[in-house]
């Protein structure tokens, strides 16, 4: 696998359960971190990285995640008739110039394995990349996914983003067994999806960012259900390692994990605080909010 990933799939067609009543109608990847959906934030990391082609894997319920990668004419029009130029820029460039979106129905939950193998016909014979959008990743320099793919181009592996968890959690993760760690990588000797604390065999976590090779699609089409009854993209990878290099990277950046309600209010406060027209405002009410629920001290 030598070539540079263009395209990137995203499953969502998960029902978004934890965040009922509001997932009711609004899909869980379009929940907002301040002014931005979530999955914003992930097809932004695939473009960075050099996608062009996005593939989103969806259901019958998402039209929003459709909708919203859609052009709006009328409020475009709207916007430029009155000059606002600054939010016609916005809107115009959730998908910039040559980034196509295209979305394929996953008719079954069968699981994220399934999910990604919904993604064949558009992939096709070409290295690409997953992005789970719950797994948010902040960084100042170059995302997750772009650090994955120059990797992976380099080395000629696929790439899987990891991070040490606390060992009492390793039952919520893919959890990966590697050869020792040179700067950020190391290659991945056995996966198994969500193991008890008592036998994974490590504490290092699978995080939603894959660079894989094509392959993964045969394995695939032979996985049986497996952890949850669901067909995991876990057991495919445990496959390609037989076959295949796979390598872990600890990427450089923070993941929040927005498929929780804590997960959520951290990146919020992160974005916030990192804003360049927010920050000193968040700070301050942040601060107040502290002292007045008597948390810390007013000053
Ligand atoms: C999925 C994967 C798991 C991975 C996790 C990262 O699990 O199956 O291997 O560690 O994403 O967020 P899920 O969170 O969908 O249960």
């Amino acid at each position: 696998m030598t070539r540079r990933i263009r395209k990137a799939v995203f499953p969502v067609a998960g029902l978004g359960t934890r965040f009922l009543p509001a997932t009711k109608t609004v899909p869980k990847e379009m929940l907002p971190i301040i002014d931005r959906p979530l999955i914003q934030y992930a097809v932004d990391e695939a473009i960075e990285a050099g996608c062009d082609t996005l593939v989103f894997v969806t259901n019958r319920y998402k039209h929003a995640v459709a909708d919203y990668f859609d052009k709006a004419y009328e409020l475009e029009q709207k916007l430029e008739k009155s000059g606002k130029r600054e939010q016609l820029d916005l809107i115009r460039n959730v998908l910039p110039p040559g980034v196509r979106a295209v979305f394929v129905t996953q008719a079954e939950a069968l699981g994220l394995g399934h999910a990604v193998l919904c993604a064949k016909p558009i992939v096709g014979d070409e290295p690409f990349a997953v992005l789970l959008p719950d797994d948010l990743i902040w960084n100042r320099g170059p995302g997750a996914l772009k650090q994955m793919a120059d990797l992976a181009e380099a080395r000629g592996s696929s790439v899987i983003a990891v991070q040490d968890v606390p060992r009492e959690q390793t039952g919520s993760y893919g959890i990966v067994a590697t050869e020792s760690f040179a700067d950020r990588s190391g290659r991945i000797r056995g996966i198994v999806e969500k193991p008890s604390p008592e036998t994974a065999p490590s504490t290092l976590a699978v995080v939603g960012r894959y660079v894989l090779d094509p392959r993964i699609f045969d394995l695939l089409e032979s996985t049986r259900p497996g952890a949850g009854g669901e067909i995991q993209l876990t057991d495919a990878i445990a496959q390609l390692l037989d076959e295949q290099a796979v390598d872990a990277y600890r990427f450089q950046g923070t993941r929040f994990d927005c498929g929780t309600h804590i997960g959520l209010i951290e990146a919020t406060i992160r974005y916030a605080l990192d804003h360049e027209k927010l920050s000193d405002a968040a700070s301050q009410l942040m601060q107040n909010a502290l002292s007045e629920l008597g948390v810390i001290e007013s000053q």
